[in-house]
């Protein structure tokens, strides 16, 4: 069926060396957490070096937790978003003092930390923890939006809903871990929101939008 197709083509065209990342070959839910917070708002190329620094001066959680606010928002500073900092310490902070310096290995656990959103912590749950999660972010939505031509808003509620129960069903019983990577580098290499590279995408013979014809007027939002 269609799903299972998505998930094999997609986990077939996956190549981890093909856009390498520090944070792939790892499990640790420090590493995987702290990268996800920088790159909430920020480009790969961008939020690396901040990575390396990060786990340079603070190692572990507990080094984090320990810092002073100061030396914190010092290493932030270019990244912007300042809240995602402090959000950080805060978050360190309950990790060492409420959870014994282990993180939570949960969705829901995961959630409860601050500046954790649902992305994030779907993110952390499958990379960390090999949770069966999918991750819904801006790559998921116009991924799925086109292979499936559906034009359900993606910025309602109801909207998000569909699009989690879609890349639900297209992660199916793949492996969590490969598959959100998977989508991830799909949507910034190939199913891009201009000038995709359905030339070489390993999903044409049955994307909709590609047949159809509406692939740039994918995904639709309803607010202007
Ligand atoms: N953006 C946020 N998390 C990412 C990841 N794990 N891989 C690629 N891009 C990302």
């Amino acid at each position: 069926d269609r799903d299972s197709f998505f998930s094999s083509a997609l986990l077939g065209w996956y190549d981890p060396d093909r856009r390498p990342m520090p944070w792939k070959a790892i499990s640790d839910p420090y590493r995987i957490w702290l990268s996800e917070i920088i790159l909430q708002q920020t480009r790969v190329e961008q939020g690396l070096p901040y990575f390396e620094r990060f786990v340079t001066a603070y190692p572990e959680v507990g080094d984090l937790a320990a810092a002073e606010d100061e030396a914190v928002m010092k290493l932030w500073e270019g990244l912007g978003y300042y809240s995602r900092a402090r959000n950080l310490l805060k978050a360190a902070r309950m990790v060492v003092g409420s959870h014994d310096g282990v993180f939570p290995d949960t969705y829901a656990g995961l959630r409860t930390l601050p500046g954790v959103g649902p992305y994030t912590a779907a993110a952390i749950a499958s990379f960390a923890f090999g949770r069966q999660v999918a991750v819904l972010d801006g790559n998921v939505f116009r991924i799925l939006s086109r292979f499936y031509n559906d034009s359900t808003p993606i910025d309602t509620g109801k909207g998000r809903k569909h699009y989690q129960e879609l890349v639900d069903g297209a992660m199916g019983t793949a492996d969590a871990r490969l598959f959100n990577q998977a989508i991830m580098d799909f949507g910034a290499l190939v199913c891009t929101p201009k000038q995709a590279k359905c030339s070489h995408c390993p999903l044409t013979e049955r994307c909709k939008a590609l047949a159809e014809n509406t692939v740039y007027d994918l995904p639709v939002k309803e607010k202007k």
